[in-house]
């Protein structure tokens, strides 16, 4: 059976719902902390596509085609929700699978793509390395799905069963709101109220000992506690550094109004703040300045102290008002240490503070470890440890008395598992690594205070910060109420969603999967993209915690443990950043091998007419590379691949909407014939032409389309048992992704004000393609590799063309084009048009640099000058050069053809006066 996925994809609509509502998947994202999150609306997509059939009838592919665009963008009146058009789907499934569809996805994070196949009733796998990813999946693709009415009361006092409401989502509210309690009065001594208040949270600093007068001061990056807003009157919040030079003493005061002085950590006068220099941390007892090196060695030597300094106060973000501490919570900030010091193991071998080390080769991933940290327990301060421990305590308490008191072991887990779920998205807004949040809605304007996430923009690098901010027991911003409230909205809407089928999260790897030859319908996924992210290593943290809080009702978190006590890595499929200087064994080479491994493992499991369709975006073309030949070596052939625009580029340095392919494979056909060079690249380029009007018609920009372009020249090719080229010789894959972009750059056929782009010399098309696409916004370096590669240039060949900068590469300015200022007859269109701009509007420089060249009449180089003027911004100052050269075209074009007349002049004359002299000297 042909599978919808293999000749249509709804790329317009996937794009349009991935990027609002319900189809961004960010609510069910926020149940549990996790990575690299795929869009519900693609994880539907990819699978209903991969499960319908693509019936010969076109009426009937009209049909089902319309049915997949209304379940992901509605009927056009009023936008789609979850579930939309569910009934007919579950109804079309059900036609073309009598027998039930089985569906895998074996990298399957927190289950995303499950979590749609099980909601239309299909029998649903999610597998993946991480027990905490295992964790997540479950809360999101099995347990809101079961009937948990046959369960008994909950054995607590107080609690009323709910006949109305949805079980699961009441019973984890009233926990949420017992563990709440509990945890108050376990940490009432260490937080105390003061004038009958509980303050929201704490803001503290480490300090370190100056290096010139040896006292110690705090380290902080930011004196503003809350911003002034004019319009309302409100001067704003910030503190000082007071210092007592006799007593060797800073105190610390809060103040209406903005900071008055400089925070004691500053970006030097005159450096960058992005520069790798860092910080200086300036002693305000004596000024004696501190470099970040300085910093680091100190707090890796244990120099580093807590100390605190500001107390936060009130509920909603206008309310939040800011004092220094009472004496009374200061001390009671210091019982934290010795109660800490108290607590008992949660099993044995299991400490209260987690003593697991922090594995070699983490600085990128785990960057406390670069202050000091040497194990997880060392990345909050005692009393954060102390909130921790017992916050974990009360949660294994409480499935201890669950299971005591008649409840199921699987109901158990799952109402301690939601626990757990606040308990991991507190200390994502907790340890060092959380600093405070101040900024201003603009809309309001309204205050935003709150707590940074510890992943900060980079998605998964634990961050470091000098001063931090600690949420305590009252209201507000990364306290439990707090996060474990927003884990019953988020299950709410779970629970209202359509029944569906629960699925089953599973522990395991990609390279094993636990199923016979034959069996599964589809298999869906979304693997790891090469060294993005590390995955284990950046969720350890939550590890540690959870499997502490779940030990009664989830034993086997603990016992799963790798060598170290951690999440065992053996297989993970990543390329470690960093890990090369420590011989961490993912790397590259593993990962191609695993990969291969994984999706051969797919290949064996599915069904012979069976699809494996694989979501992959990533920008280098080597990544690409290694992803097709795993796909090829697997014994996978590429059926259909289909880009959408599913997400917006930053952490991977793009500046563009990061376009990502669903390719869909077929375990490939015994008894292919190989193919010749000269056919098979005729194939790619008739099946590009042809895929051209869908791309258009779906809204993808040309960068899009070179991205996708992909997937077509690999469907080709994989119809061959290999491709050879005129001697008999195999040739290499490399061949078919620049080719895939040349095409679609031909097929594109770019004109440049009417001369066609591939008539101009190759680095002038280089530039003016890139000028096309790019404009002066940065892209991602990768793109210009691509590029390169597709005009079988060297990167000597495109010098002075990009500039770095940081993030990427732009198109360069002339002024930066340095090495190419000198310009001749030989010169490249481009290099002329940027001789041009040097020049800047003067009529003479302008007509001696074309005269120079003689490129007074060269269409080309005009063209290239009225075009590059469009491609780039209004108000660029080249293209200001451009715009008015190409305005005064005749004025300048004359005073050229005077130069060059005068030049021919001089030459003349200069030949005369040679010939005089030779016949004088001839006379001699
Ligand atoms: C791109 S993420 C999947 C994210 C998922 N689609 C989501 O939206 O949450 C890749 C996943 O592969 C997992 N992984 C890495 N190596 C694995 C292996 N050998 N077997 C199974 N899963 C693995 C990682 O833990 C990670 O969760």
């Amino acid at each position: 059976m042909t599978r919808m996925i293999e000749r249509w994809f709804p790329c317009q609509e996937v794009s349009e719902a991935s990027s609002m509502g319900w189809g961004t998947g960010n609510v069910e994202a926020s149940l549990f902390p996790w990575f690299a999150k795929r869009p519900l609306a693609q994880a539907k997509a990819a699978v209903v596509c991969s499960l319908l059939p693509w019936p010969d009838d076109p009426t009937e592919q009209a049909e089902l085609q319309a049915l997949v665009r209304r379940s992901l963008v509605g009927t056009g009146s009023g936008k789609a929700t979850y579930d939309e058009a569910h009934g007919e789907l579950v109804e079309a499934l059900a036609k073309a699978h009598p027998d039930g569809a089985r569906l895998l996805d074996p990298f399957s994070g927190r289950g995303m793509i499950p979590v749609e196949a099980a909601r239309l009733g299909v029998q649903t796998w999610g597998l993946d390395n991480s027990p905490v990813a295992t964790l997540g999946g479950t809360l999101l693709i099995d347990y809101p799905m079961r009937d948990w009415s046959g369960e008994p009361d909950l054995p607590f006092t107080g609690y009323t069963r709910s006949h109305l409401g949805i079980r699961l989502l009441d019973d984890v509210s009233f926990l949420i709101e017992l563990t709440a309690q509990r945890h108050e009065d376990a940490m009432d001594a260490v937080y105390p109220t003061v004038e009958g208040r509980r303050p929201w949270g704490y803001l503290w600093a480490i300090t370190l000992p100056c290096q010139e007068c040896g006292r110690r001061f705090p380290l902080v990056g930011s004196l503003a506690l809350r911003h002034p807003i004019e319009r309302t009157g409100d001067l704003g919040q910030s503190f000082e550094v007071l210092v007592d030079r006799d007593r060797s003493e800073f105190t610390i005061r809060v103040h209406d109004g903005p900071p008055r002085g400089a925070a004691t950590l500053a970006t030097p006068p005159g450096q960058s703040k992005h520069s790798s220099r860092g910080k200086l941390a300036t002693c305000p007892f004596c000024e004696h300045p501190h470099p970040k090196s300085l910093c680091e060695r100190l707090a890796r030597e244990g120099l580093g102290t807590d100390v605190l300094l500001v107390v936060g106060e009130g509920g909603g973000d206008d309310g939040k008002h800011f004092r220094a501490p009472t004496t009374q919570e200061l001390q009671a900030a210091h019982l934290a240490t010795a109660a800490l010091a108290e607590e008992p193991e949660f099993a044995p071998g299991l400490s209260a503070r987690p003593s697991e080390l922090i594995p070699e080769g983490n600085t990128w991933t785990v960057q406390p470890s670069v202050f000091g940290a040497r194990n997880y327990g060392d990345l909050c301060n005692d009393r954060q440890t102390l909130n921790f421990v017992r916050l974990c305590r009360i949660v294994n308490e409480i499935g201890r008395e669950l299971l005591a008191g008649g409840v199921s072991p699987d109901y158990s887990a799952a109402l301690t598992g939601y626990l757990a779920s606040g308990v991991a998205r507190k200390i994502r807004r907790a340890t060092r690594g959380a600093a405070l949040q101040v900024s201003i809605d603009t809309r309001g304007p309204r205050h935003r205070i709150g707590v940074h996430d510890i992943f900060g923009s980079s998605e998964s690098s634990i961050s470091f910060s000098w001063d931090y901010f600690e949420a305590g027991l009252g209201e507000g911003p990364g306290t439990w109420r707090s996060v474990a409230g927003d884990t019953v909205t988020v299950l709410r809407r779970q629970v209202n969603r359509a029944p569906g089928r629960p699925a089953r999260a599973e522990r395991g790897s990609a390279v094993t999967l636990p199923f016979r030859d034959d069996y599964l319908t589809a298999v869906v996924t979304d693997p790891p993209y090469d060294s993005m992210i590390d995955y284990a290593d950046a969720s350890d943290l939550f590890y540690v915690w959870i499997k502490r809080a779940l030990v009664t009702t989830h034993p086997d978190l603990a016992l799963i443990a790798g060598p170290d006590n951690l999440q065992d890595k053996s297989e993970e499929i990543i390329v470690k950043k960093g890990g090369a200087g420590v011989n961490d064994h993912r790397t590259q080479s593993f990962y191609d091998t695993m990969l291969t491994r994984a999706f051969r493992e797919a290949a064996r499991a599915v069904v012979d007419d069976g699809v494996v369709t694989i979501v992959f975006g990533h920008g280098d073309p080597d990544v690409w590379h290694r992803l097709l030949s795993a796909i090829r070596e697997a014994g996978l052939v590429l059926t259909g691949s289909w880009p959408a625009q599913t997400e917006r580029g930053g952490t991977t340095g793009s500046a563009n909407i990061v376009t990502t392919l669903t390719l869909c494979c077929r375990p490939a056909p015994l008894g292919r014939e190989p193919g010749r060079l000269s056919d098979v690249d005729a194939e790619v380029k008739a099946e590009i032409e042809s895929r051209r009007p869908l791309w258009e018609s779906a809204g993808l920009a040309l960068t899009d389309q070179l991205m996708a372009s992909v997937g077509p020249a690999m469907e080709v090719v994989g119809r061959y048992s290999e491709v050879r080229d005129k001697t008999g010789e195999p040739v290499d894959l490399d061949r078919y992704l620049p080719l895939a972009r040349r095409l679609v750059e031909e097929a594109a056929d770019i004109q440049i004000d009417s001369l066609p782009l591939g008539t101009f010399d190759a680095r002038t098309r280089f530039a003016l393609f890139w000028a096309k696409v790019n404009g002066r916004a940065v892209a991602a370096g990768s793109e210009a590799r691509w590029q390169r590669l597709a005009a079988d240039l060297e990167d000597d060949d495109t010098t002075g063309l990009l500039t770095k900068v940081k993030k990427g590469v732009r198109f360069a300015f002339a002024s930066e084009s340095g090495a190419e200022s000198e310009v001749g007859g030989s010169s490249s269109t481009i290099d002329v048009a940027l001789a041009v701009a040097r020049a800047g509007k003067s009529v003479a420089s302008v007509a001696g640099v074309l005269a120079s060249t003689e490129r007074t009449e060269d269409s080309f180089v005009w063209a290239a000058m009225k075009e590059l003027s469009r491609f780039v911004p209004e108000a660029d100052p080249d293209g200001d050069v451009w715009t008015w050269v190409v305005r005064n075209q005749s004025a300048i074009s004359g005073a050229s053809r005077n130069v060059q007349a005068a030049v021919v002049r001089e030459e003349h004359e200069r030949e005369d006066a040679g010939v005089q002299r030779s016949i004088f000297e001839g006379d001699l």
